[in-house]
């Protein structure tokens, strides 16, 4: 596994299941030896970059905790639109080149897309994209099928709706790639005309036969799903603040709609969470949410651990 990964670009890279499988039992290793040690100098001598140019909160930590677990170090900017040299004009590829003059591997989180695609070409360490613009977010991804897999066992046969902001949402860019491993996926596309998946995004689903309906609204399908994949929609992506406001509320769960679902259903969200879902629901076993962010420390361990653990 090690040789095939360097960076972390998009989900692309994972569509092999011997890979994914690997990383999710390294992942469930972490899990279990959390508490004893047993990994605890595993990175011991690396250092972690973590460069962020866009606000978060779950990522950054997750990343930066996972490396202090393993024995690793951490340097951190976690506003470097404003705190980098970036404010003084210098280019993404120069704040790489020199970042990775100094750690082992670089977790970058820009408002471009693309931007980790041209930081990896001048990086000398891996990079891992930790979200680009509306582009992707390949490590939430997989923590998101981590945490499907581990309840479902497979995906095959699972009716799943993608709902929200799919336009400028890359949780849901990067976890759609991964649908043409299973068999016999329905996927549900839930969003405002202006909201909807990316035409590029749509060829993906066409060109790999997984069978999907655009809806605008999700009440007659949440009695079949399996699992509710629902987002925020992406303020900070709007040029018009009126737009975003004509759309921020159209996709809410609460303890009355639930009641229509599966008692089986999975309801998952990447967070942070706006009006989506109501508190309410929070201790209902159908909602993964917090158990979902919770195995991305331990995606992220056993990420860190196969890029850096050589
Ligand atoms: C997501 C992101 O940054 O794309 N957050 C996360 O990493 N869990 C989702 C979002 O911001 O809505």
């Amino acid at each position: 596994m090690q040789s095939q990964l360097k960076h972390v670009i998009s989900a692309d890279q994972f569509l092999d299941r011997t890979l994914l499988d690997k990383l999710f039992s390294l992942a469930q290793e972490m899990e279990a030896h959390d508490t004893n040690g047993k990994y605890r100098t595993a990175l011991a001598g690396k250092i972690l970059a973590t460069v962020f140019y866009e606000p978060s909160t779950r990522t950054r930590f997750s990343f930066e905790a996972g490396m202090m677990k393993l024995g690793g170090e951490v340097l951190t900017t976690e506003s470097a639109a404003q705190f980098s040299s970036a404010i003084k004009g210098e280019s993404i590829e120069d704040s790489i080149r020199i970042i990775g003059g100094y750690a082992d591997a670089i977790v970058l989180r820009h408002p471009q897309t693309g931007a980790a695609k041209i930081a990896a070409k001048v990086s000398p360490v891996p990079v891992i994209n930790a979200g680009d613009g509306s582009g992707e977010h390949p490590t939430q991804a997989l923590l998101d099928l981590y945490t499907i897999s581990k309840e479902k066992k497979s995906l095959d046969g699972l009716h799943i709706a993608m709902v929200g902001d799919l336009l400028y949402g890359r949780t849901v860019h990067s976890l759609l790639k991964f649908l043409p491993l299973y068999k016999k996926i329905t996927l549900y596309l839930v969003a405002p005309a202006k909201l909807q998946l990316p035409q590029i995004y749509l060829e993906y689903l066409k060109k790999h036969k997984i069978s999907f309906q655009q809806l605008s609204d999700f009440k007659s399908i949440l009695p079949k799903l399996d699992v509710l994949y629902m987002t925020r929609v992406q303020k900070e992506r709007f040029a018009d603040p009126n737009e975003y406001e004509q759309v921020k509320n159209l996709y809410v769960i609460d303890e009355k709609n639930i009641k229509a679902m599966k008692k089986s259903a999975m309801i998952m969200h990447p967070l942070p969470r706006v009006t989506e879902l109501s508190p309410k629901i929070d201790n209902d076993p159908r909602a993964w949410y917090f158990r979902q962010a919770q195995n991305g420390l331990y995606v992220r361990m056993a990420l860190l651990y196969t890029l850096l653990c050589r």
